[in-house]
């Protein structure tokens, strides 16, 4: 009988041990390494969520060792799980393309911020990111669509388009929608427009081949309709542009804000019928400190709310960019962010912090280790 016990004991320890392979994640650790269900940290940078069932599922960059990992290399990586903390690898969702150079997504072009939205009228899984052609640095700012009947993939590339081409956006006056372009071949990439370029003059520039789309997030609304977010203008302004019913398109209708404030990394999120963003200055992949905005309407007008970090590393946002904002409940908000280490892209942190509200403004302090119950202990 003994015998037997230690034996049942003994089995059960084994079974433990190998049901712990790779960790048995518990809580939220921002900034360490996170292992997957194979233990390898997971890699799905510049990520987004989607929920399916009881299944959430997390897309980001495939990220490579070295500098070289700051151009995909391989694609668009997807891991699903049950409860946030425990993540399995479900391979990659969207491969780069190894055998034609001159594909759009051939391997080495660049490949950030996908985010996949779920669409009903098609039953389709759509996924939008910022493309950059190989060899052309950022200049391209295009948007790249792809589609998958299944959630996890494999995903087929439709297209990269530049955004709302022969439009003018809604809150652009109609007085003020002459189509002569007077900037010229002007680029910027951060700081501030330099004074003799006119406000309107990058949408104008770009009015007929389409506006630049550059950081990017997807918005889905209560009513179904999908919203693509971007850093346009040369990253001097935020665009938002309403998606077609499938979502594999512009519709036509935009508009831009923050006009010269030069935000990057937006991530929207609506609480008590209010549309909010955090999103970050444009420093490449040096922290800065984050910005937050809440609108009536998803078509403004934005009001800034400022950083909505507190305390230590406050201005360096804990050294982290955003890059999704995830609803677990209500009134309860997960901030993700990125911490990059563009020298070895690969080993780029995951900050994730439970999002407060202080006087109707989103709120982030710095916790080591926290887990979901941290949103039933709150005051
Ligand atoms: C960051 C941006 C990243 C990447 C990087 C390149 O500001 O958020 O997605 O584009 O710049 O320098």
């Amino acid at each position: 009988m003994k015998i037997l016990w230690v034996l049942i004991l003994l089995l059960g320890t084994i079974v433990c041990m190998a049901g712990e392979k790779g960790g048995r994640n518990r809580s939220f650790k921002p900034g360490e390494l996170w292992p997957d269900n194979q233990g390898i940290h997971i890699n799905a940078h510049g990520g987004g969520m989607l929920k399916v069932g009881k299944i959430w599922y997390w897309f980001g960059e495939h990220k490579v060792e070295g500098r070289n990992g700051n151009s995909a290399q391989v694609g668009v990586h997807c891991y699903s799980s049950r409860d946030l903390y425990n993540w399995k690898d479900e391979g990659i969702a969207l491969k780069v393309v190894t055998d034609n150079p001159e594909h759009d997504i051939t391997r080495g072009c660049i490949l950030e911020r996908p985010k996949v939205i779920y669409n009903r009228k098609t039953d389709k899984y759509v996924m939008w990111f910022h493309l950059e052609p190989k060899g052309k640095g950022y200049s391209g700012a295009l948007s790249g669509i792809a589609v998958s009947d299944r959630v996890t993939g494999p995903y087929t590339y439709l297209k990269a388009v530049r955004p709302n081409a022969g439009f003018w956006p809604i809150n652009v006056p109609e007085q003020r929608q002459d189509k002569n372009a007077n900037s010229g071949e002007q680029v910027f990439n951060g700081g501030s427009l330099p004074e003799n370029v006119g406000d309107l003059s990058l949408l104008k520039r770009d009015f007929t081949g389409g506006q630049m789309a550059r950081d990017m997030t997807l918005f889905v609304d209560d009513d179904g309709k999908a919203y693509h977010i971007y850093a346009s203008e040369e990253n001097s302004t935020l665009q938002i542009s309403e998606l077609t019913e499938d979502y594999l398109d512009y519709s036509g209708k935009y508009a831009r804000f923050f006009a010269g404030r030069f935000m990057e990394a937006p991530a929207m999120f609506k609480k008590d019928g209010k549309y909010y963003l955090i999103m970050s200055g444009c420093t490449g992949w040096a922290p800065n400190a984050a910005r937050s905005a809440v609108a009536d309407s998803i078509w403004g007008p934005w009001k800034e709310l400022g950083n909505p970090c507190r305390g230590k590393d406050a201005e360096k946002t804990f050294y982290s960019q955003s890059t999704y904002v995830l609803q677990v409940g209500k009134d309860r908000f997960i901030y993700m962010g990125d911490r990059w280490t563009p020298e070895n892209a690969i080993d780029g942190r995951y900050i994730w912090l439970p999002l407060e509200f202080e006087d109707g403004k989103p709120v982030l302090k710095w916790v080591d280790e926290w887990d979901l119950s941290w949103f039933n202990h709150r005051k």
